[in-house]
């Protein structure tokens, strides 16, 4: 039998994350070690605060019903949260909507809002689901590429004429992934410009609003004036507090676009388990420093990459946000070649750049997702792979 398939699977690809994961799996059936530093998975647990409320929540039969939507208690905490953390006000009723994770919101939001033949500027190199969901809504995603020289952010002069007036929306994500960059209070500000004269729905991914590190603060795009006429911000549970199997996060800001969304989703989802929702709030809620406790472990290891790699001869920057590393590779290959290569003869898994679009040529993502010594550990495999790769190339290289 035929298994009929919708025109619009067409343009997805499994890509090059399946490649990856099977390449992962035959090392690992055939015994070998893989050291898996190219999954965005935090290893580190929820708050000990957290794990005990779930645990109360969980063994209440009360909370076993549909909960529909999300829970009030939660839009307050939310509101709470964003007035604390960044100084932005929200009406929890209209400004906040509860979502099963940021890529539930991500994947749906442009379904309400983006018509066939619309444009949506997407990030390049970008999460992938960003430029999915434009393509899913039957839109056209057009690339913002994000360069070193212009520290990763984009140049809205650079966008032709013709792609603007057709723009309906726009994609932004500092602290990003894969690229690890920080936007400034007056990037922002640029934004918003930009947006009330195009026309353009912002919509900021704000996901590791709490993995900054070095006594830098967040800034949330929320936090500039202006920025709620034009646009939303996704915030998530899943970094801030480790529950990122949990799926829970929520979209904020600018309440004729969240409507389109609850419309959406009144039709497509019945809210999410409520001990989850309840061990939300007590997250949202909870002093400071129950998710600023991590920061200290991620810098650790940050630095144990970055000086392992560096005794390698691989130079790479110093993150100042997220749980990634993206750096240029150190060798004249591309970077699916170097990514394969590393993961088959040193047993170390990366992201090879591309995976996020052609603007990630050249690069490779790591994640800080294991303790300081599997890092260092790492890091020993990668300078004894780079040594052979040096050894080979040069006596390839040899007259013979
Ligand atoms: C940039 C970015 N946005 C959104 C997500 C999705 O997060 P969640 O759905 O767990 O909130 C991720 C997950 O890794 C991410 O890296």
């Amino acid at each position: 039998m035929k298994i009929p398939m919708a025109n619009r699977l067409a343009p997805l690809s499994t890509g090059i994350f399946a490649e990856l994961a099977a390449e992962k799996r035959r090392l690992l059936k055939a015994g070998r070690d893989v050291i898996d530093l190219s999954v965005g998975s935090p290893d580190l647990p929820p708050p000990p605060l957290i794990l005990d409320k779930m645990a109360t929540y969980v063994a209440n039969p009360d909370l076993y019903s549909y909960s529909i939507s999300g829970i009030e208690a939660f839009q307050h905490a939310a509101a709470s949260f964003y007035q604390a953390r960044y100084g932005v006000s929200l009406d929890p009723q209209s400004e906040v909507l509860q979502l099963a994770g940021t890529q539930e919101g991500l994947s749906h939001l442009p379904l309400a809002m983006l018509n066939e033949g619309d444009v949506a500027l997407v990030p390049n190199p970008g999460y992938p689901i960003y430029e999915t969901s434009v393509r899913l809504a039957g839109a056209t995603p057009y690339s913002l590429p994000l360069r070193e020289e212009r520290n990763f952010l984009p140049d809205f002069d650079a966008i032709p004429g013709d792609i603007l007036e057709r723009t309906k929306l726009m994609i932004l994500n500092y602290p990003g992934n894969p690229v690890t960059a920080l936007a400034d209070r007056s990037f922002f500000e640029e934004v918003v410009t930009f947006a009330r004269r195009h026309h353009i729905f912002v919509v900021h991914d704000f996901a590791y609003s709490e993995l900054v590190f070095d006594g830098i603060r967040p800034i949330s795009f929320l936090a500039v004036p202006g920025a709620k006429e034009v646009g939303v911000e996704f915030n998530s549970l899943s970094k801030t507090f480790n529950m990122a199997g949990c799926r829970v996060g929520y979209i904020c800001g600018n309440a004729e676009g969240i409507a389109r969304l609850s419309m959406l989703k009144s039709h497509m989802d019945f809210g999410n388990f409520l001990p989850i929702q309840w061990a939300a709030v007590d997250a949202l809620t909870a002093p400071s420093e129950v998710f600023e406790a991590q920061l200290s472990e991620y810098v650790k290891r940050r630095d144990a990459l970055r000086d392992g790699l560096a005794e390698a001869g691989w130079t790479i920057p110093t993150t100042r946000a997220t749980m990634f590393v993206w750096a240029r590779i150190p060798a004249a290959v591309s970077s699916r070649e170097f990514a394969f290569s590393l993961l088959r003869e040193a047993g170390v898994a990366c992201t090879p750049g591309d995976a996020f679009g052609s603007e990630g040529e050249g690069y490779v993502r790591m994640a800080l997702v294991h303790p300081v010594e599997k890092l260092q550990e790492a890091a020993h495999r990668v300078s004894r792979f780079l040594e052979s790769t040096v050894e080979r190339t040069t006596s390839y290289s040899e007259p013979r």
